[in-house]
Formats: structure tokens, sequence, C-alpha cells
């Protein structure tokens, strides 16, 4: 095997990113001994080695196929092969019988776990909780390096307040507080500490902006201002390139008339000068390609050189650099150290990662790790604390001892494909535990599955064989919601209700007149407020993964008390997008003006309202950000913080008591949230600067302080600065971004 032999350096001194005026510290310390060895190796390539390794290939299958071009040198990465045998070989042939035997980078989309399924990612962000998030995602990489798979294409960091969007369901939701903390989570998950033999490289995608597109069309156009980008999309980017992460993927989409994958701005000013990235840029899927489509370049040569001049390091599945760079670089239209520096920053990686040392995989221990108990263990725990009590009339947490006979209805009750949700490629439905089978399981003899709907999408006018089951039942358990390919990429919707005939079989078995439990899994929030009516209780779960089931049966049974909260904000009504927690004033904030029943028939034009608001939905979504019931009942009291005035440079200090008031022992999430009330730009009214995670048992108090640093307060102003401008602030304490009454402060 020719592998070249790197002795990692005792001392993993810091490098530096030249980057004009000033030295910015690299977010990829390799160490002085490996950046070395990357200039030697650079060194010794042609020009066609070094535009090798910026292309990616889609490689699945027959080797063979592919073998020409490994030998060649002009393949740097695969992505989508999962047989570690078939890595073994594509690697074998790059190493042993290429000229320079640069390893290949091996990637996959681990979106959320690989074969042991987690929940969606909207689901792990309703866990409010990164630690176990990142175990998480340690377990992932765990399962997917164990079978040769060295770099994700995961976290997701789109912040997505559009619902109609399906790729919601593969993000954080609607924060950067919330979507920085989990994509930090991941980072870490997936590399370790410090990134090595056992890490499998994250990919912050997609940069940047991706989630706003217009209408909720997934690949349309976005039209976000560079304080926008700055304040809101970016800060999650930059957190998650800060935790160390190695590459970064392009968006499909333009923003304000450039595509991602040529926009200078983003990939050299911001990625590279200012946070000082020190890994690789790969394209989306073809988005250097697409760029022709969008209007940006005539041809592939042309949107090669875009690309690559703007700061791509790596071709995804267009080829564009491999048919076109030389010619550009001959022809003077890139320069060979564009190429070298985007080399560079791809055989970084691949250092760090070991590759050159371990190129191989353990064929025969690969087995042994898939669905190891232990992973089985943590994704059911975080499915528990993904799940959102929404509604509970008293009827949960259901008891066991006078249950005789649960019917079970609903196109998700057994749907051990859809339960995995959307970017679950390797998940295996033969290893999914639905809750029908969970329950069978726990309760043997006393289910009765009579499904009413075999599918979401499917019509019925009457459910006479449902109903009739409901009537010999103790308690109903309905779950409801949408497949797996009703979200993701390519999947927006328009119309957010339960689709189908579900709001009509959760009628009917709200008629029949008993207990009714509707659980909701989707990879959305849809809007459910006409259904709310139709139940004693409702749970919602984002695509809960593998062990989905038993983890809702822990819960309906009281085993678990539920903590998730909601990640997005939930809707009454499509109409009312984009509504989110997070949003300004306006010169017109509501104020509890009439709606449309309240309007008379001879009312005047004037009568019609002078606020911001919706005659027909008003101005508030049916659920808030952050909302989430418990079986028992928390209250934050005595919320008192350190001084009255800060300096920019202090920290806050706020104190407040959290009682557990109810019957049930419980985790609480207790928000910080806090408003700038006036800045050189208009301010959100709230913004979430502060979250953890409390257990507590029932009847129990706890007196607690959060830190908050001043800094955390800063954003980009009209002066194109970043920093706390001095004023007077609010801050809150409470269980959702809706609640509770602030406290004032002042930033001198
Ligand atoms: C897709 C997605 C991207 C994914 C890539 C590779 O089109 O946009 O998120 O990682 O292609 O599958």
């Amino acid at each position: 095997m020719r592998a070249m032999r790197i002795l990692l350096p005792a001392l993993v001194l810091v490098m530096t990113v030249s980057c004009g005026p000033r030295e910015v510290r690299s977010t990829v310390n390799a160490g002085a001994d490996v950046e070395r060895q990357i200039d030697q190796l650079l060194a010794k390539m042609t020009l066609a080695e070094k535009i090798g390794q910026m292309n990616q290939v889609s490689a699945g299958g027959d080797v063979s196929r592919y073998a020409e071009s490994l030998r060649n040198g002009q393949v740097g990465s695969i992505l989508n092969e999962v047989d570690p045998a078939r890595i073994n070989e594509f690697q074998r042939i790059t190493v042993e019988e290429s000229r320079l035997g640069i390893p290949l980078l091996v990637g996959r989309d681990v979106i959320h776990g690989f074969h042991t399924v987690f929940p969606i990612p909207l689901g792990l962000a309703a866990t409010f909780d990164p630690e176990l998030v990142e175990e998480g995602a340690r377990v992932a990489a765990a399962e997917a390096v164990a079978q040769g798979i060295r770099w994700t294409f995961s976290p997701m960091l789109d912040i997505a307040r559009d619902p109609r969007w399906g790729r919601m369901a593969e993000g954080s939701g609607e924060d950067p507080w919330l979507d920085a903390r989990m994509g930090e989570a991941m980072v870490r998950g997936y590399q370790g500490e410090v990134p090595g033999p056992s890490s499998m490289a994250a990919c912050v995608k997609h940069f940047a902006g991706y989630g706003a597109a217009e209408g909720g069309r997934d690949y349309n156009s976005t039209f976000l201002t560079e304080r926008q980008l700055r304040n809101v999309i970016l800060p999650p980017f930059e957190a998650a390139v800060k935790a160390g992460a190695l590459t970064l993927m392009t968006s499909f989409n333009d923003n304000d008339g450039i595509p991602s994958t040529a926009n200078s701005f983003l990939l050299k000013d911001i990625l590279r000068n200012e946070w000082g990235f020190g890994g690789l840029v790969v394209t989306d899927w073809n988005s250097m390609g697409e760029m022709i489509a969008h209007g940006f370049g005539t041809d592939r040569k042309e949107v090669a050189r875009l690309a690559a001049n703007a700061g791509v390091d790596m071709d995804m599945m267009t080829f564009g650099f491999l048919s076109h760079l030389e010619e550009l670089v001959r022809s003077g239209q890139v320069k060979e150290a564009v190429i070298d520096e985007a080399v560079r920053n791809i055989l970084r990686v691949k250092f760090v990662l070991g590759l050159f040392e371990h190129p191989y995989v353990d064929e025969a221990a690969a087995a042994s790790v898939q669905y190891a108990p232990a992973h089985l263990e943590t994704a059911r725990k975080t499915a528990e604390e993904s799940v959102i009590l929404l509604k509970n009339d008293g009827l949960l947490p259901l008891s066991s001892g006078r249950i005789r006979t649960i019917l079970v209805t609903g196109p998700m009750a057994d749907a051990p494909h859809d339960q995995l949700g959307t970017w679950s490629f390797d998940g295996e439905k033969s290893h999914t535990v639905t809750p029908l089978k969970a329950l069978q399981e726990r309760f043997p003899g006393k289910v009765v599955y009579v499904p009413g709907l075999t599918y979401s999408r499917q019509q019925r006018s009457r459910f006479d064989d449902v109903v009739a089951a409901a009537r010999r039942a103790d308690v109903v358990l309905a779950f409801l919601g949408e497949e797996a390919i009703l979200s993701g990429e390519a999947h927006s919707l328009a119309d957010l209700n339960l689709i189908g005939s579900q709001s009509e079989l959760l009628a009917a078995l709200k008629a029949a007149g008993k207990p009714v439990v509707a659980t909701v899994m989707a990879g959305r929030p849809l809007t459910i407020e006409r259904d709310l009516p139709n139940c004693n209780a409702m749970l919602y779960a984002f695509h809960p993964g593998t062990m989905g089931g038993p983890a809702l049966v822990n819960i309906l049974m009281g085993d678990v008390n539920p903590s998730g909260k909601t990640p997005v904000t939930f809707l009454r009504t499509v109409g009312q997008v984009p509504m989110y927690y997070s949003h300004t004033m306006t010169g017109r904030p509501y104020n509890g003006e009439t709606l449309l029943d309240g309007i008379g028939p001879e009312a005047g034009q004037t009568s019609l309202g002078n606020t911001s608001y919706y005659l027909d939905a008003g101005a508030y979504p049916l659920f808030p950000f952050g909302y989430g019931l418990s079986y028992t009942d928390f209250t934050f009291e005595d919320i008192t913080i350190d001084q009255d005035s800060y300096p920019v440079d202090g920290t806050i200090r706020v104190s407040y008591t959290l009682s557990n008031t109810g019957r049930y022992d419980g985790t609480a999430v207790p928000q910080v949230y806090i408003r700038d009330l006036v800045g050189s730009l208009t301010r959100p009214v709230k913004e979430l600067k502060h979250f953890r995670r409390v257990r507590l048992g029932a009847g129990e108090s706890i007196r607690l302080t959060d830190e908050i640093p001043v800094s955390d307060l800063a954003f980009w102003g009209a002066d194109g600065q970043k920093k706390v401008e001095p004023g007077e602030f609010q801050l809150w304490v409470a269980g959702d971004s809706a609640s509770g009454d602030p406290v004032t402060f002042s930033v001198r």
C-alpha cells in the first residue's frame, strides 16, 4: 500500500489565514508539519492531478466503471457508496494504482443518523438538548465511519420561517441561537473535539440563505439584505465554522441575483477573510451547472470559471472543473494559485482525517457497530425528548390499569419507512419500531388495529369500521401526519392542513365518544388548529426515527414526561406565512383590534383596523416558538438581574426561581429572551439568548442563575459594524417565547 507516512505533529501550531490587512486564525489547525507536507505534495502534483482533487463523483455500485478515472487521479472524492468492501476497492485503486496515491474522501448524507435513525433535525432541535444531539451525531459517525464513510453533508443550518418549504424538516427551525447551538453540537459529535481517524467531517450547509426561498418553493430565489444575512442567516454558520467544521456546502439559490456557488462575498469576504475558515468548500449537487439555468453563465466553462474564482474548492457532479479548469488556467482566466489554494484546503481535510495514514476501513468490524443497543437507546431517548405535548385535557398520561382495549388507527400508526423521515437513506425500515408494534408489545392482546386510512392522502367519506371499533375501546390512539416523501428536498406544500381525510377521521373518532389521543408525525409544523377540538390530547413528533414507537408509548403511559419545545412557530393557517417570534415591531403593532367576526355589515372603511394583523386570522400563531406542555406545571418567579446597567463588556446574571408545582417529575426548558428597545436599526421584539434543560421533582423548587455576556447582544447596525448599542433592554425568563413579563436593564 503506497500511503504517505505522516508523523502527526506533537505540537499543533496555529495556522493563520492571510487575508489582506489582518491575519485571521484558521478554524482548521492541521499543524505546521501537515502544512509542510501539503506543500510538498502540492509541489509534486501536475495541474491535471490538482484539478482531479477538485472533482467529486457520485459513485455507487460497480467500482470498475470508475477505475480509470481513479488511476488517472481525476477523482478527489466520491459520494453515495456505503458498502465497506466497495469503498475499500475504490480506495485501493486510488491509493495503490494512481501516481501519487492521494486517498479519496468518501461522503454521504448522514443527516440524522446512519443505520440507527434519529428524529429528523427539526425534531432534534425540539429537544433543546445540544448535549444529547451531540451524542446522537457521535453515534451516526460511529456507524458511518465503521463502513468507510468519512464525510457527511450535515449539519444543515438554513434558518427556516416558511413551513411550506419541505426542507424545514432538515434544519433546526426559525431561530439563529437554537440553530447555532445545534450546529455546534453536530460538528462536535461528527468530528470529535480534535478531528482524527475516527472522525466524520461535518459539512455546514447550505451557504447561504437557502431557507428563505420566495414562496417557500424549494430552489427559489432569495432576496436577503446583507443586514438580514449578517444578523439572522449567517450566525449559525459562523458558530459551526468556529466549532471547527471541516467543510461547507454552497446553496442552490441565488440571493439578490447572485447564485451562492459564485458568490465571492460569501465564500471569500465572509467565510475566509472574516471567519478564517480553513476547510474545503464543495458545491451542492450540480449547483455549479445550475448557474446556466439561473442565467448567470452561458456554459459549463463559464460557470466553472465563476465558481473557481469565487472560492469553490470542489465540484459535486457538474464536472465543470474536470472539463474546463485546465484550459481556464492555461488561458489565464483562472490563476493556478487559485487551484493550489483549493487543493490545499482539500488535502488539509484529508490529512486531518488521517486518510493518508488510514485510508481503509475494517470490513469485518463494520457490521458489529450498526444498530448497537446503546445506539438504539440514544435514539429512543432523543425521540422522547423531541416529542411536543400540544394539548392535554388531563387524559394523559394513560393509566394502564384502566385499559382493557386500545384502538390504534391512522396512516402513521405502522409506517416503518415513513416514520424515519426524509434524508434517511441508510435507515432500514425492518429495524423501525412503530407505535403499533410498541403498543402490541407492551399491551399484548389489548390492541385493536383498524388503520382507517392506509396512507395520508387517501380519501374516505365514512369510517364506520373505525368508529365501531372505537366504541368498543377504552381509548383511541390516532397516529396522523404526512409520509416522509411529503417533506424534504423539492417537497414544498401550499396547503399545510392534515392531508387527505385525516381530519375527517379524527372528527369521526371524536363523535364515537371515547377518549382520543392524536399523535402527529410530520416533517414540518402542520396547521392543525381545526383538529385540536377533536382530540383530548395531541402529541407532535417530527418524524421520530427508528425508535419513535417506544418513545411515544413511554410518553403516552407516563414513563417519560414530555419536554419537547416548538423549534418553529405553529401557524393557524398557511396564510399567516411568514410568522415567527423574533419579528420586528412595525409602526403599528397589533393591539387587539376587531377580527372579522366582530365586524358588522355597515362597518365603514376606517373601522377595518389600523394595525398589523389579519381580519380573518388575527396577529398570533397557534403555538409560539419554544412552546410545549408537560404533565406537570412549571413556574418562573422572582426574576432578578444583578445590575440595572451593564458595560458593553459586562455579563448579565439573571436569577429566577423555577418551581414544579404539579404531580409529576419533569424537565423544564427555561428560555431567556432579550429585546433591544431602540437601535440604529429596528430590532426584533425579542431574541433567544440562553436556554437550558432542568429536571425537577414534583413539588420542588430551585433558584437558578443564567449568565449572558452583554456581547451576545451585538448586532450589525446601520453603520455596517457589529457592536452592542447602548440603551434600554428588556429580558424575559419563560417557558416559551410568548410568556412572562420582562425585567429591564440598560447598557452604557
Ligand atoms: C442534494 C442536497 C444536499 C445534499 C446533496 C448530496 O441535492 O441539496 O443537501 O447533501 O445533494 O446528496
